[in-house]
């Protein structure tokens, strides 16, 4: 138990004996000269003197030097010789200044020292599987399976720290605007998110099934319906889908709605609040444009091939489809005849890279979609790319392409000497799939984005619907509540692939920070969209009951946005793994090293669900 006031200075609860710890081992320094203290928390090391022991004492605050002089208090020094790293003491002592040369300026208590009077040891330990006073590399694995170690170690504690400020500050921005902090159930049913839903068997009701919430959307839209105006979340959200760097399968969202609303009232807001987000815990980190740029997804797709561009670095696409028409490389031909597009960037610096790492370069433009990859170095010797000649063209499609097209690709990509011409030509979809992949790979490699800046923006004017080629159906690019823009409402149906929506997404960094819409709030519109994303009047009758009800009575205008707060603290963090943003997160393949899930469970269990596992 803690003093009363906790993280402060008690004497009197001292002298009464009546709590474990009077004072946080980090908040000591020189103002506390002469006080009597009592600390508890971790070994963090420990330094045999022969005669003098110290011991390093840590918790959540930080960390201060514990002395057991034999001379003094041979009983407590005594104990001490037995203590080991990680083992938890009660220490009462006194605070007393260093001698001028064992000021340690490293630690925040370095000016001072507890010269100990009693010693209990709470709990022992045994040796960690890694080091905890250390910020040495592990095994991430190791790491998961013992994270309540892992969360000791000071940088960890200080992500917990900065997480629960940052959700604390989104908090406060909201309730003083108005917002209400609505809790929505876990246990509901399915809701298109894009992903796989997780199911719960319900042992009541046997062959039925609950859904884990993919996101609160039509939870938040019903709230708009019940006359909420303004809601926000802090929710948690489940999605079976396939595993990436920033994805885990559950997650949190800031999740919010409000009616009577248009684009420019939530976009606003948005930007305040993560403005205020990063000026707050990143005061050193430069927001490259405010206020934040908004770009179309067409614009984004053409520039970046990707609808969450980095726009920290240049490289930005061209399409060469003009360009290569007439020349004899049958590849360009062959995609720009079956409707496909030719498209490239240029690297700059990297004429001259070698062979091998140029060959490496192609077999990962395929690993990432590409059919193949065109290079063509310029060389540095040519004063400019009007004076290109055959000579300072290197490249294994050279005999197909005059020198007279290389200077126009080059001219139309930037280029200059020096440089290297990087083409796709393919299926649209995977020839920008692929050239978005080596854009970031070479960034990566030529360290182009600065990680001082964050380089937000709004991709806006998305489309409503886009062909599924696989399944050869449309979907919603972000849900089917999403909202078509005016005057796009009546050719839904002769022509799904020219509408437009109201949907937004903010991205920073090449990382989609959050996602969003003005919604449908009437039944016909809705029912229209349902229809052409290929859903029967049984399936939408089954699915969308509750919110098309809702839409018959008094349904208000409104809309919303989530955003991730993993991606929120990648971002704040400087950190590209989302699994380090999370006090307990699934591994890269969704497994749970530390209570080893997903796990097998008892046929009873089983049987009493009505649940048969399949062979
Ligand atoms: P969306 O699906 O875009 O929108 O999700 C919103 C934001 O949540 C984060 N996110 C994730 N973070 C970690 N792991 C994941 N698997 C994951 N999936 C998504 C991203 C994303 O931008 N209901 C809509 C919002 C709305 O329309 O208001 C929705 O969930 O940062």
């Amino acid at each position: 138990m803690y003093a009363r006031d906790r993280f402060n200075y008690n004497p009197a609860a001292v002298k009464e004996k009546k709590v474990l710890k009077t004072t946080q081992c980090g908040e000591l320094g020189s103002a506390n000269n002469g006080q009597t203290v009592q600390l508890a928390g971790w070994v963090n090391r420990r330094r045999d003197h022969g005669n003098l022991i110290f011991v390093d004492l840590r918790d959540r605050s930080g960390i201060v030097q514990i002395v057991f002089n034999p001379e003094i208090h041979p009983s407590p020094h005594k104990l001490a010789e037995s203590v080991r790293n990680e083992w938890v003491l009660q220490v009462s002592g006194q605070v007393t200044p260093r001698s001028a040369d064992t000021v340690n300026s490293n630690m925040s208590t370095g000016a001072i020292e507890i010269a100990a009077t009693e010693l209990v040891v709470l709990n022992e330990s045994k040796t960690p599987p890694f080091y905890i006073n250390e910020e040495s590399d592990v095994d991430e694995l190791l790491r998961m399976r013992y994270r309540y170690l892992d969360l000791r170690r000071p940088s960890m504690r200080d992500m917990l720290q900065t997480r629960h400020k940052a959700v604390k500050y989104i908090r406060d921005f909201l309730d003083a605007r108005g917002f209400l902090d609505v809790e929505t159930p876990i246990l509901i049913k399915s809701t298109p998110e894009g992903a796989r839903d997780y199911l719960v068997p319900s042992r009541l009701y046997p062959g039925k099934f609950y859904a884990l919430p993919q996101s609160p959307q039509q939870l938040k839209q019903l709230l708009m319906a019940a006359g909420v105006e303004k809601y926000y979340q802090i929710a948690k959200c489940f999605r079976d889908e396939d595993p990436r760097g920033d994805r885990q399968p559950e997650f949190t969202q800031l999740d919010l709605e409000m009616s009577f609303v248009d684009e420019d009232d939530i976009l606003d807001l948005i930007e305040s609040l993560y403005t205020e987000l990063f000026e707050t815990f990143a005061p050193d980190r430069v927001i490259l444009q405010k206020p934040f740029p908004r770009i179309s997804f067409n614009e984004a797709m053409q520039r970046f091939g990707t609808d969450r561009p980095d726009i920290r670095y240049g490289m930005e696409m061209s399409d060469l489809a003009g360009l290569v028409e007439n020349t004899d490389f049958q590849v360009f031909q062959t995609a720009i005849n079956s409707g496909g597009i030719v498209k490239g960037f240029s690297a700059p610096g990297l004429a001259e890279m070698p062979r091998r790492q140029l060959d490496d370069l192609v077999e990962f433009a395929k690993g990432a979609g590409a059919q193949g990859l065109v290079y063509i170095a310029l060389a540095s010797d040519a004063s400019s790319i009007d004076d290109l000649t055959q000579d300072h063209i290197k490249s294994p499609v050279a005999k197909f392409l005059s020198v007279d097209a290389v200077k126009a690709i080059a001219h139309k990509t930037g280029a200059n000497p020096g440089d290297l011409l990087l083409i796709v030509a393919g299926p649209s979809k995977s020839t920008n799939t692929a050239l978005d992949a080596l854009r970031r790979e070479l960034a990566e490699r030529l360290h182009l984005a600065d990680p001082n800046v964050l380089a937000f923006m709004f991709v806006v004017d998305w489309p409503l619907f886009i062909w599924n080629e696989e399944e050869s159906r449309w979907d919603s690019p972000h849900h089917p509540f999403t909202a078509p823009q005016a005057g796009h409402e009546q050719d839904l149906e002769s022509d799904p692939g020219a509408a437009m929506s109201r949907a937004y997404d903010l991205v920073c960094n090449g990382l989609e920070a959050g996602g969003g819409s003005i919604r449908i709030h009437q039944r016909d519109l809705q029912n229209r969209v349902f229809q052409i994303l290929g859903y029967t009047k049984e399936q939408t009758e089954a699915r969308f009951k509750q919110i098309l009800d809702a839409f018959d009575y008094g349904t208000p205008p409104h809309g919303g946005i989530a955003t991730g707060i993993e991606r929120l603290m990648m971002l704040l963090l400087n950190n590209d793994s989302i699994r380090e943003v999370i006090a307990f997160p699934k591994t890269q393949s969704f497994i749970d090293p530390l209570f080893e899930a997903p796990d097998f469970v008892e046929e009873d269990q089983l049987r009493e669900l009505s649940v048969r596992v399949l062979e």
